[in-house]
């Protein structure tokens, strides 16, 4: 467990747990405030993550941020944004379990320094490891779970949004709920 942002990132940038590894240009360990409040985690950099180091600057990424901005959130100043895997799977395929678990760890350290609220998931792959294991994101996307004393919610993943057009208004509706969460619970470090 590390105490401070800038030794966990310089561990995680150092990571050889897995073999992601092996073809990666950048680890793409997240980006935003560490005094965010709200946290969104989506599954793995893909290839202009990879290669730029930051998380969602893809066209899927373009999206989110459009998302975000209709609510006013930014990913520098009111949110954090992380992946369940840090490094590249080749071709854009799913992590597998075994890449999850070994990398798992940074993002439960960016967790707990985070302290976060609210926890996006971005997608399938996030809200069955961080929600439960059977979620129906089709059908469970936009409510709440109470883990702990955070507040989890799956919205769809931006790419899955381009493929599918036809699901950004659902999309929205989670981004809206979301705006009336944060705002009950008066967590947003931008308004404060
Ligand atoms: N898809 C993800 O899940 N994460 C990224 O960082 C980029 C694309």
């Amino acid at each position: 467990m590390y105490q401070d942002w800038a030794s966990l990132e310089a561990a995680c940038k150092n990571c050889r747990k897995c073999g992601l590894c092996q073809d990666r240009h950048h680890v793409v360990f997240g980006v935003g405030n560490p005094q965010a409040k709200i946290m969104f985690v989506g599954e793995g950099p893909g290839e202009n993550e990879d290669l730029q180091g930051e998380p969602f600057v893809g066209r899927g990424g373009q999206l989110l941020d459009k998302y975000l901005a209709a609510v006013d959130l930014d990913r520098k100043t009111n949110v954090y944004i992380g992946n369940i895997v840090k490094c590249r799977p080749p071709k854009n395929r799913d992590p597998l379990p075994e890449e999850q678990e070994a990398c798992i760890d940074w993002l439960r350290n960016q967790f707990i320094l985070l302290r976060p609220k609210i926890l996006v998931c971005l997608g399938r792959v996030a809200a069955m490891r961080l929600m439960k294991p059977d979620i129906k994101i089709t059908k469970e996307h936009g409510t709440f779970l109470d883990k702990n004393g955070t507040l989890m919610m799956a919205t769809l993943h931006p790419a899955a949004l381009l493929r599918n057009p036809g699901q950004k208004p659902a999309a929205f509706e989670d981004y809206l709920k979301l705006r009336e969460k944060i705002d009950e619970l008066g967590c947003d470090v931008a308004k404060r």
